[in-house]
């Protein structure tokens, strides 16, 4: 089985992810080996923190490419990028700047804030990205203390177009139970898309990645897991349009969460909104 990985860190010294050339290398072996022929590289761009423009990020996947072909690593290296939401993303849009997965135009990797609540304007921004032909792709929500509290935060955004992505790791535990649980909900009620591997270097997020497929096919059966990490970032990475099932809201156990989850349906402009193709 051949995989794509849509979200890797894997450019050397832009980021927190590997600080030399060597390191990246060594990573790309490492993907290989769990059976990827295919990695998005997608360096973190934050404002004040990773100023990673985009022709930058164009040169040096260029760079690593043709080190990996120097090197008789047969892996193929995509340009992206993981762009942190602010309140300037639709400017720099406007103005080109922002780089796409494959630099296609089509579908965008946009963080949430991990330790903070979803920004309330989130679900306009899909919409207005998705008027301008561009898709949003949401990676790890499962590291959302808002989304670990309330998983179904997530289907309005499903509904205005975004596709979420997890991290392969989080389904066997690296980010403990809490981030492993979260997960599971996500996949059992249909709201995950893609999987990838989020990797920063050459540690536990690259490991066991066909037992991790194991456990995920255990959750939800293989014709709905394998396409995340197969067909489904294949064609993100032509640029072209996904299907995906309509999620399922979840149905918390304990009162608190029954009570959330009812408000949350209720009150949630569009919280009832089906997802749709683009
Ligand atoms: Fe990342």
């Amino acid at each position: 089985m051949v995989y794509i990985d849509l979200h890797a860190h894997i450019l050397p010294g832009l980021d927190d992810g590997p600080q030399t050339l060597e390191e990246s290398l060594k990573m790309a072996r490492m993907a290989l080996s769990q059976g990827f022929n295919k990695v998005v590289a997608t360096p973190h761009v934050v404002e004040g923190i990773y100023e990673n423009k985009k022709e930058l990020i164009l040169e040096k996947t260029r760079e690593l490419q043709e080190s990996l072909k120097r090197e008789n690593i047969p892996l193929e290296v995509m340009p992206g990028s993981e762009i942190h939401i602010s309140d300037n993303i639709l400017k720099l849009w406007e103005k080109d700047q922002l780089l796409t997965i494959n630099n296609s135009g089509k579908y965008i990797l946009l963080e949430l804030p991990h330790f903070q609540p979803i920004p309330l304007n989130l679900k306009e921004l899909i919409f207005t990205l998705s008027l301008k032909g561009v898709r949003t792709i949401i990676p790890h929500p499962e590291r959302n203390i808002s989304i670990q509290a309330d998983p179904n935060i997530l289907i309005p955004l499903i509904g205005q177009g975004a596709l979420i992505q997890c991290t392969l790791s989080s389904i066997n535990g690296h980010f403990g139970e809490k981030v492993q649980k979260t997960v599971e909900i996500l996949i059992r009620h249909r709201m995950v898309h893609l999987l990838a591997t989020d990797m920063h270097n050459t540690g536990g997020r690259l490991k066991d990645v066909v037992r991790t497929m194991k456990r995920a096919e255990g959750l939800m059966g293989k014709e709905v897991i394998r396409p995340m990490i197969t067909s489904f970032p294949e064609l993100i990475l032509k640029g072209r349009a996904i299907e995906t099932p309509e999620p399922r809201y979840y149905q918390p156990q304990n009162p608190v969460g029954v009570l959330r989850s009812l408000f949350q349906r209720l009150f949630t402009p569009g919280g009832q909104d089906k997802s749709r193709g683009m």
